[in-house]
């Protein structure tokens, strides 16, 4: 008499073949987007030392990064700017001529529609004291003061011809100040992603290198406390009621059980970001021999999947989308 129960579990995981058919989760190249990183004044591309394999982009370069991406299939790039200057109210970010309004329009032309134009639409790149938004006299963050310049950014942006704007600078009310502004502007086809249950996350470090922030001290009097779970879906909740199209959850491997409950929660598509911390953290014990490479990465997003996400913001998402065309197989 068999002490096992009755249904053998490890019969359906025998074979590589076995193991294809039962398979929950995949990941999908048009589902990856690429963040890239254009600098101002530069010609040729920068290595970033905290994110080795990453590099800060001429506008030039943008043409060529775009074509590659959607080459390879991947859904959409999600563009960042590095101005030459900054001054304290981000100027450079409601700039026509600003150089991240420049790569929106030089990323449009080269897609050709293939591959989704999206820009960060925050102003901790433009400022010089390295926020996400305006400072008042006593130096907080003045939320509704920011919004009206966030405006007028999802303006240029719009005009430009992104196609989805991030909206990753945690002001209250962002997404209905600025579908407003894009809807009476005529911008209604602009699609907003809200990066909802943003962290104030240490794990957003080598980004800080990547955009040269200026930033002295935290975000934590408007990015989330990491301790709390209910706020990231209250946050979802307020975003998908003032018409977010999207919503993030971000960081993502550390917060999967936020996914988890976004996921469940809301009526739009979730989205995750795999932030620069992530990234950094495989790729050096990679390069260290403490980890393989390759099956870390496809296990890291593949547990982002799992836990909700329908799109994954990755640094590799260029490198994934080129295995997926491959086969390349974990199984
Ligand atoms: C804000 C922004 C940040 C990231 C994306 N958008 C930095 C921050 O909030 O401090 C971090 C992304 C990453 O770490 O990969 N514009």
């Amino acid at each position: 008499m068999s002490t096992f129960p009755e249904r053998r579990l490890r019969r359906t995981r025998r074979t590589p073949a076995m193991r294809r058919l039962s398979t929950e989760h995949h990941l999908v190249a048009a589902q990856l987007v690429l963040p890239v990183f254009v600098k101002e004044g530069i010609d040729e591309a920068l290595p970033i030392a905290s994110m080795p394999g990453v590099m800060q982009h001429p506008i030039e370069a943008i043409a060529s990064v775009v074509t590659d991406a959607a080459d390879a299939g991947v859904g959409g790039i999600m563009l960042f700017g590095v101005p030459a200057v900054r001054d304290a109210e981000g100027s450079g970010a409601v700039a026509d001529d600003g150089i991240l309004n420049r790569a929106i329009r030089a990323a449009r032309d080269a897609a050709q529609g293939r591959i989704t134009v999206q820009a960060d639409l925050c102003l901790d790149e433009f400022t010089d004291h390295g926020h996400c938004g305006l400072l008042a006299a006593d130096g907080s963050v003045d939320n509704d003061a920011t919004l009206e310049v966030y405006a007028r950014m999802a303006l240029a942006q719009a005009r430009a011809g992104a196609e989805v704007l991030g909206l990753s600078g945690m002001m209250d009310g962002q997404v209905a100040v600025i579908r407003a502004a894009l809807d009476g502007a005529g911008h209604t086809d602009v699609a907003l992603l809200a990066y909802s249950a943003k962290y104030a996350s240490a794990y957003y470090g080598p980004f800080r290198d990547a955009v040269e922030s200026t930033l002295q001290g935290d975000r934590r009097t408007y990015q989330l406390d990491p301790a709390n779970g209910r706020e990231g879906v209250a946050e979802a909740m307020q975003d998908i009621a003032e018409g977010a199209d999207y919503v993030m959850v971000k960081p993502a491997g550390p917060y999967l059980d936020v996914l988890v409950r976004v996921a469940d929660a809301a009526t739009v598509p979730v989205w995750a970001y795999q932030v620069s911390g992530e990234y950094a953290m495989i790729e050096l014990a990679a390069r260290a021999g403490a980890i393989d490479r390759e099956r870390t990465i496809a296990e890291s997003l593949v547990g982002i999947r799992r836990a909700g996400a329908d799109v994954i913001l990755t640094y590799w998402a260029r490198e994934v989308a080129e295995w997926i065309r491959a086969g390349k197989d974990f199984a």
